[in-house]
């Protein structure tokens, strides 16, 4: 049906705002590649979709304005709800549910354009049922896939990997039966001597449900830990998910936006692997996660662990001309980024040369970090990525490792049976003085001894992130009062 705009202007009209939208999400991604620009990005982006989800609505005249401001108002309020209530921590399992939203959207708009062509025009060619096929594979696998992945970030759906030989079997079955339903909708038509019938769209939804419970048996298997790597390729399915769905519905900007969510997440996916010198592969089927005894942490640590205090750290800093940084999930899960921002303030009041070392995987999201200390207003030239700082340690007089373990754990060096090993890591080490403050040895994400905390030059700050970096800006300030 023609909207208002569809009745006033020329359908070349259309096209251009889609190409504006395009060009709009292009440059917010661009811009998003640095943090000094990429809130311009996002809003770039924002106003990108804005237009083509505004002249979509007003050009094709889809839903009537009740049913469309309905869904506006409960869209609008529930992603601002989320936007504001969700903790930073919990930032994957949310992308994750979005991801599972766009995938299902994908699947249920591309079976619901089969059914109106069959109940119009009938003409169903090879094109649309094909890309329809695929985007209820990709779109359902990703839905379902997307809500096990968030449900086990979220401690909601058991953690632990587990790999069986009927769950494999499953698998097959599943992905056969999602196949064998796409071949069938794609040829009907020339079995049929070129006559679709409705009858012939339950198929499509037996693909939705093969691909659904897909989707099920791909993640359940799969560690909570490796979810982070799960999302971000579920994110990239979600965008191929939305550019098929653009070719079943023949639209430019769906295709462009889709594409890129799907050149992007691919993207991330693999620097994430590569940071932690994993193949998908392995996260798909290996597991990730040591389980070093009681025993062998204690050969490891036992009579080698030297305990500070925040004191002594103070008199470490008031020597120090150098003085790196190196933040982990635990300053996350601590929210010390306000207090550690302090501390640099007034280190740097004092004329010492202060620098974060960010690992790209430290945390459990990418960007992690840098979010974090953005928030507290740290400046983008004091963040230092690994190849950058890693060549500076030698010449630092001290290094504050808070909250951080695995990114600064020389088994990946050291170690070739480690889960971490060839994993590159922060060269701690190297600095005069090294101090860790986690709140005990506890294994971080990896499950295993970290053999740093024994080294001659570490010693380890014990207690919460928050407290222990607020306890330093304390004893500075006294000691320079
Ligand atoms: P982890 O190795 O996970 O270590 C975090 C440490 O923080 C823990 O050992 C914990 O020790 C400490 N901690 C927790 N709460 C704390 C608090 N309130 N105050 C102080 N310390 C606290 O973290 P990392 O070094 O950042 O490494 C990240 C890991 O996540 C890597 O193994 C990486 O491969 C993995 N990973 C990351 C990503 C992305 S994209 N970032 C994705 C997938 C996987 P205590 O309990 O003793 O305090």
């Amino acid at each position: 049906m023609a909207g208002i705009l569809a009745q006033q202007l020329p359908e070349q009209a259309l096209q251009f705002a889609y190409l504006v939208s395009g060009i709009m999400f292009i440059q917010g991604l661009r811009d998003m590649t640095h943090p000094r620009t990429a809130t311009r990005g996002n809003l770039i982006s924002s106003g990108g979709m804005f237009l083509a989800v505004a002249v979509t609505i007003l050009w094709f005249e889809i839903l009537t304005p009740a049913i469309l401001a309905a869904g506006l108002l409960i869209g609008g309020v529930v992603g601002a709800y989320l936007a504001v209530a969700v903790e930073t921590t919990e930032m994957p399992q949310l992308v994750g549910l979005f991801n599972g939203f766009g995938g299902g959207a994908s699947a249920v708009v591309a079976g619901a354009e089969l059914v109106d062509v069959l109940a119009g025009s009938g003409d169903l060619g090879v094109g649309l049922t094909a890309s329809a096929a695929i985007a209820a594979i990709i779109g359902s696998v990703t839905f379902s896939g997307s809500f096990v992945a968030s449900g086990k970030l979220h401690g909601i759906v058991g953690e632990s990997p587990v790999s069986t030989n009927v769950g494999h079997a499953l698998k097959v079955t599943f992905l056969g039966v999602a196949l064998v339903a796409g071949a069938v909708l794609v040829v009907q038509p020339s079995l049929f001597g070129g006559v679709p019938t409705a009858e012939w769209v339950p198929v499509y939804w037996v693909i939705v449900a093969a691909a659904l419970l897909l989707g099920v048996f791909l993640v359940v298997p799969i560690g909570g830990a490796d979810m982070p790597v799960v999302i971000s390729l579920l994110n990239s399915y979600s965008g191929l998910a939305a550019a098929t769905t653009g070719f079943v519905l023949n639209n430019t900007v769906l295709i462009i936006a889709g594409t890129l969510v799907g050149a992007a997440g691919m993207i991330l996916t693999i620097i994430m692997c590569e940071s932690m010198n994993r193949s998908l592969a392995n996260v798909f089927f290996g597991g990730l996660g040591g389980d070093d005894t009681a025993e062998e942490m204690e050969d490891i640590y036992e009579g080698q662990i030297t305990e500070t205090s925040p004191e002594e750290v103070t008199m470490l800093l008031e020597t120090a001309e150098r003085v790196v940084i190196v933040p982990g999930y635990g300053m996350a899960v601590a929210q010390a980024q306000h207090a550690v921002a302090e501390l640099v303030d007034l280190l740097e009041d004092s004329g010492v040369d202060v620098e974060f070392g960010i690992h790209p995987v430290a945390g459990r999201m990418p960007g992690h970090m840098n979010a974090l200390l953005a928030e507290a207003d740290v400046p983008y030239d004091k963040m230092r990525e690994l190849e950058e700082v890693n060549p500076t340690f030698s010449q630092t007089d001290l290094v504050i490792v808070t909250g951080a373990n695995d990114v600064v754990n020389p088994r990946a060096n050291e170690d070739d049976d480690s889960p971490i090993a060839g994993m590159p890591i922060l060269n701690v080490e190297d600095a005069r003085h090294v101090v860790v403050n986690k709140r005990s040895l506890s294994p971080g994400f990896s499950g295993i001894a970290n053999p740093l905390f024994a080294r001659d030059n570490t010693s380890m700050l014990f207690g919460d992130a928050k407290a222990s970096m607020q306890s330093l800006v304390n004893e500075y300030k006294e000691s320079n009062s």
